[in-house]
């Protein structure tokens, strides 16, 4: 399967709705965002702790009201053509893509350098308030946040970032009920997939926007990739 990274990062300007759009336009059967809370607790679809690189504002995400937010231009930057593009909330991409039943969403939780209090919760309560269990899975490179979603609602499925190798994956894959491992390519083995899938365990791999390294992965086994450029691997 095909996972539009933050939407489609190398066509649209980054975790916004348009973004999702062309991501959608060459048929990605996943789109991944990245999530920040604001000040006054809004959940915020935005890559950086900051709002300096992809908007027209400047300052953190936390110190900033959800109206403020809404207020940026999210487009310019990547592109003119995209004047007025907005920040979404997660509500919003949840509500844009009832209208592709097929397409899931990840939403990665963005804990550190900033850390959101009750994240998780507010995360949870908006997956169960679109009864969104089925579409959605939650990923971080923060372990302990997907720990606590698991804590907080069992149904939602948890899939594991990382950029290492670690030690013992079996164990800790099992100790946090996790679904999937979110390794970065660079890390991911043909054994790691094996050991994985014994245990009916996802393994989605990124960043992967060319042909010859999708091949080696693809022969290895994955279930899933993460590229900037859906457009590159329209399979449909
Ligand atoms: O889905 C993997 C990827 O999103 C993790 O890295 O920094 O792009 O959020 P980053
Ligand atoms: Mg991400």
């Amino acid at each position: 399967m095909v996972l539009g990274h933050r939407g489609a990062k190398g066509l649209a300007p980054e975790n916004t709705i348009a973004s999702m759009k062309e991501a959608i336009k060459y048929n990605v059967d996943l789109i991944e965002i990245d999530v920040q809370l604001s000040k006054d607790g809004k959940v915020i679809v935005m890559h950086d702790a900051t709002v300096d690189r992809t908007t027209d504002g400047t300052g953190y995400v936390k110190d900033l009201t959800s109206s403020e937010i809404k207020k940026l231009d999210a487009g310019v930057k990547f592109n003119p053509k995209f004047k007025n593009e907005k920040v979404p909330f997660l509500e919003e991409v949840i509500e844009f893509l009832k209208n592709y039943p097929n397409v899931r969403l990840n939403i990665e939780i963005k804990n550190g350098p900033v850390f959101y209090p009750k994240i998780e919760e507010k995360v949870a309560e908006i997956i169960n308030d679109y009864n969104y269990h089925n579409s959605a899975i939650v990923s971080s490179f923060d372990h302990i946040a997907l720990k606590n979603i698991k804590e907080i609602d069992s149904r939602i499925y948890t899939g594991l970032l990382f950029m290492s190798r670690l030690y013992n994956l079996e164990k800790y894959v099992e100790e946090l009920q996790l679904s999937a491992i979110h390794p970065m390519w660079f890390y991911l083995t043909e054994d790691i997939v094996k050991s994985m899938h014994k245990n009916d365990i996802a393994v989605n791999t990124w960043i992967i926007d060319d042909m010859s390294l999708y091949k080696k992965f693809a022969s290895i086994g994955i279930d899933s990739f993460g590229t900037n450029y859906p457009d590159r691997f329209n399979f449909s």
